[in-house]
């Protein structure tokens, strides 16, 4: 199995690193624009090989796609990261044209590839990704409710003094601050509705502080988070190479479901070795349903902007 990285900055190298420690596939080539910059990623990745025991053969290239050749999926996180105060859709002008470009680059030299893009604003460089590619809507994904829902369970983890683990949490909707949805009301602590255990008042504090986790790191750290974007797009990869059935909540194309066509926004997928293989639709309430048709309809209007982008 061969995986490509796309992009050697922060989150690039964070899932390249955990898709190495994890020895996810044989051979993992990172590819970055900035001379020398995805070498060195590399080779201070190698360089861990002995101390973390994994045997996954990781190069680095700089802009020659020839070396992805034969990639069974790539993950696409180039682009710039957002800067405190800056929302995830003021990025697409830029984000637009370098995802496009690195879509057809690699399509060149894996024309089967299953692509996972991160790159913000994320559920429109999704759909971009599967509008370039030409590729059945199976193979693109975007990540984003992976991140989401972990987000959601640290934040309610916190709240209720529990571990993340024994939670059970998802965030469905756009990747977006005003646009993601945390799904309280069927989020459990190992099977028992956490409303159990959190007043209501906490619960709607969790909700909200999980929509601008992202950006509250940003504010923090000066520039996008990396550490848990990076884990969480290795993740993906690894259901995909595992073939594990997983399921997450992915950016994907939808075609009637949750009411909504000609969009990729996050719900919850199956994925395995063929990119997201299905949609798992579940009855949201009235409030739900009106929140995720708010959700696409901001997806949309983003999707819109890229007819008037000259990429
Ligand atoms: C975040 C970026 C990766 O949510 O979108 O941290």
């Amino acid at each position: 199995m061969k995986v490509t990285v796309v992009g050697a900055g922060a989150v690039g190298a964070t899932c390249a690193d955990n898709i190495a420690r994890k020895q996810i596939c044989d051979e993992l080539v990172i590819v970055d624009i900035k001379e020398g910059f995805a070498e060195g990623k590399a080779m201070d990745i190698m360089q861990t090989a002995q101390i973390e025991g994994f045997d996954t053969k990781i190069t680095g290239s700089t802009n020659d796609y020839s070396k992805t050749a034969g990639s069974h999926v790539a993950v696409i996180t180039s682009g710039i990261p957002r800067k405190p105060g800056m929302t995830r859709e003021e990025l697409i002008g830029i984000n637009a044209g370098i995802v496009k470009t690195v879509t057809q680059n690699l399509l060149k030299y894996s024309p089967d590839i299953i692509i996972i893009v991160v790159s913000n604003p994320m559920d429109t460089m999704t759909y971009l990704a599967l509008q370039q590619s030409g590729l059945p809507k199976n193979r693109i994904i975007g990540m984003g409710g992976i991140l989401d829902s972990s987000r959601f369970r640290y934040f309610l983890s916190k709240a209720m003094n529990c571990s993340p683990n024994d939670l059970q949490a998802t965030v469905i909707g756009g990747h977006g601050d005003t646009t993601m949805i945390p799904l309280t009301r069927l989020a459990t602590y190992c099977g028992i509705p956490v409303s159990e255990f959190a007043s209501e008042e906490t619960l709607k504090k969790v909700a909200a502080d999980t929509m601008v986790g992202g950006a509250t790191l940003t504010g923090l750290l000066g520039t996008s988070a990396w550490i848990a974007p990076g884990a969480s797009a290795a993740s993906l990869v690894e259901a995909i190479v595992r073939d594990e059935k997983k399921l997450v909540p992915c950016c994907v194309q939808l075609n009637g479901e949750y009411g909504q066509k000609d969009i990729c926004i996050g719900v919850p997928v199956i994925v395995g070795k063929n990119g997201w293989e299905s949609i798992v639709e579940f009855k949201l309430n009235e409030e739900e349903k009106a929140t995720f048709a708010k959700s696409a309809d901001a997806v949309r209007n983003m999707n819109n902007i890229l007819t008037t982008l000259e990429i």
